[in-house]
């Protein structure tokens, strides 16, 4: 399978903490690809420099063989990659459709046209509105897209930050702990989403998620990372039998 999105070798440090400890990772196109490891492992700070988010001392950052080392998270988003965050960032006072639209304004062609309101930009806010509302529907918000975001249930608020995620059209998205914080039956309900995304959609997933349930299953191949540095990577099969996984999680409250 031909490498969608890799990392080699890549340092982070801050102060002395090395949060990423010449960690290599490859994303193979279509598959949806685990990140684990135990609090503080550095699967964010890897997740900040996938994304452009962090700048990191060494190593190199290839999208499809291209190297990206010296990309800005705006042209991240222009090549095809879209992200959620750990903690909800999302514009709280505002609408559901609201929210949606801002993962999409990259799609917006001519700037100048939105400014004078021409036809082929009321067009484009239209279908980029249509699209948002499609999105919504996959996601299970068609009936809250007038809400105001603060005022929705958490599981349906993670839900929202992975509508405007997918408002962009990415090619790959990578998901920090889309489930945290939800209930049984919303994990249910983002773990059916995240495998829609990836096969109906076709787009390539990595996800970084502590509930191993919905890791094992979902994910064709897992990278566990242990104090900033890469400890195995294999099957979830595999990964669930790995000594060294196990006693990493075991040294550690889970
Ligand atoms: N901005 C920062 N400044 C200083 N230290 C940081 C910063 N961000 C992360 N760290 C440290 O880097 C290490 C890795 O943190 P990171 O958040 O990447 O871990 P994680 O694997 O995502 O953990 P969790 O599972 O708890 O989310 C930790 O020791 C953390 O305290
Ligand atoms: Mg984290």
């Amino acid at each position: 399978m031909a490498s969608h999105f890799r990392c080699e070798n890549v340092m982070v440090r801050f102060g002395g903490v090395v949060a990423c400890n010449d960690v290599s990772l490859d994303v193979e196109e279509g598959k949806i690809v685990g990140v684990i490891g135990p609090n503080g492992a550095g699967k964010t700070t890897l997740f900040n420099v996938l994304s452009r988010f962090q700048d990191f001392s060494e190593g190199k950052l290839f999208y499809r063989e291209q190297r990206i080392d010296r990309f800005r998270p705006h042209q991240m988003v222009r090549l095809g990659l879209a992200r959620t965050f750990q903690n909800i960032n999302l514009f709280v006072e505002q609408s559901v459709l609201s929210n949606i639209l801002i993962g999409s304004h990259c799609l917006i062609g001519n700037p100048l046209a939105s400014l004078f309101w021409l036809p082929g930009a009321r067009r484009t806010e239209q279908e980029l509105t249509e699209r948002a509302i499609e999105t919504a529907a996959l996601l299970h918000l068609e009936r809250d897209l007038d809400t105001v975001v603060k005022h929705l249930p958490y599981g349906h608020q993670k839900r929202v930050e992975l509508a405007r995620a997918l408002a962009s059209r990415p090619k790959i998205i990578l998901l920090d702990e889309p489930v945290a914080g939800c209930n049984d039956e919303e994990s249910a309900e983002l773990e059916k989403i995240v495998r829609r995304i990836n096969r109906e959609l076709g787009i390539t997933v990595v996800l970084v998620e502590h509930d191993m349930s919905m890791v094992m299953s979902v994910c064709d191949y897992i990278y566990v990372l242990n104090f900033g540095a890469n400890l195995a990577r294999g099957t979830p099969a595999e990964i669930q039998s790995n000594p060294d996984v196990i006693n990493a999680y075991l040294g550690k409250e889970e």
